[in-house]
């Protein structure tokens, strides 16, 4: 059986003006890792992808983006697939207006308003959408109450399992390794020892490819 998977990775980012951005951190490697798992497993892999340094994994097909909106886009436009990966660390907000021309600085005493509006879920668009893959995989970047936050995601976002991620020190991020917990749909739940992102990804890969 021919199996086709899309992961989204890295960060998104979002346009103030010319020369300025907001974004998260996210170096990528996690979901550059499974992409490249997955792919070696014989699974069709496209990878949907924020700006990063990483080099393209082989045997991917690989579609750059920027913003989140941009992200959305190539997702559906990958679907159908059997299985989504949402790796990616997509801002929840983008500034409400772009200016075409860089915003100038006018007196010391200035300070300076940005509004920003809500940016489209992904995890939730794939997993409401009519062609929901039949193994939606989100992750849960969290700071406090992880396990609390991660089953209200988990509910939330309607993904089949969730693999969380204490992010509250910030040395996950551009580390080679992580500790994740993996919740799955019957609410149980594995806490993984500290292992290498290519690890976790080789291991997410093998529970994957059993469901199938
Ligand atoms: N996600 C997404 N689109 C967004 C925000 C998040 O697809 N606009 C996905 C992430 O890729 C991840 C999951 O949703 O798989 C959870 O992301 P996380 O940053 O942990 O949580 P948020 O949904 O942003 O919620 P909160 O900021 O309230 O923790």
């Amino acid at each position: 059986m021919s199996l086709s998977a899309l992961v989204t990775a890295g960060p998104t980012i979002e346009r103030i003006d010319p020369v300025r951005y907001i974004s998260n951190f996210s170096s990528g490697k996690q979901g550059y890792a499974i992409a490249q798992a997955l792919a070696q497993a014989g699974i069709h892999v496209t990878l949907v992808s924020g700006p990063t340094v990483l080099d393209e994994p082989k045997g991917v097909t690989l579609k750059t983006v920027e913003s989140a909106e941009e992200m959305l886009q190539e997702s559906i436009a990958s679907l159908p697939v059997d299985i989504a990966i949402c790796s990616a660390a997509v801002c929840d907000w983008r500034p409400k207006e772009y200016s075409a021309q860089k915003l100038k600085k006018l007196s010391a005493q200035e300070t300076l308003e940005l509004s920003l509006v809500r940016n489209p879920d992904i995890l939730s668009a794939l997993s409401y959408h009519k062609k929901r893959p039949q193994l939606v995989i989100g992750f849960a970047a969290e700071t406090e109450c992880l396990l609390d936050h991660a089953i209200q995601k988990h509910k939330q976002k309607n993904c089949d399992w969730l693999v969380v991620n204490d992010v509250s020190e910030g040395a996950v991020f551009g580390a080679d390794e992580n500790q994740i917990s993996l919740l799955k749909k019957n609410a149980s739940i594995e806490h993984w020892p500290r292992m290498k992102k290519t690890d976790i990804a080789t291991q997410l890969v093998t529970q994957i490819l059993a469901v199938f």
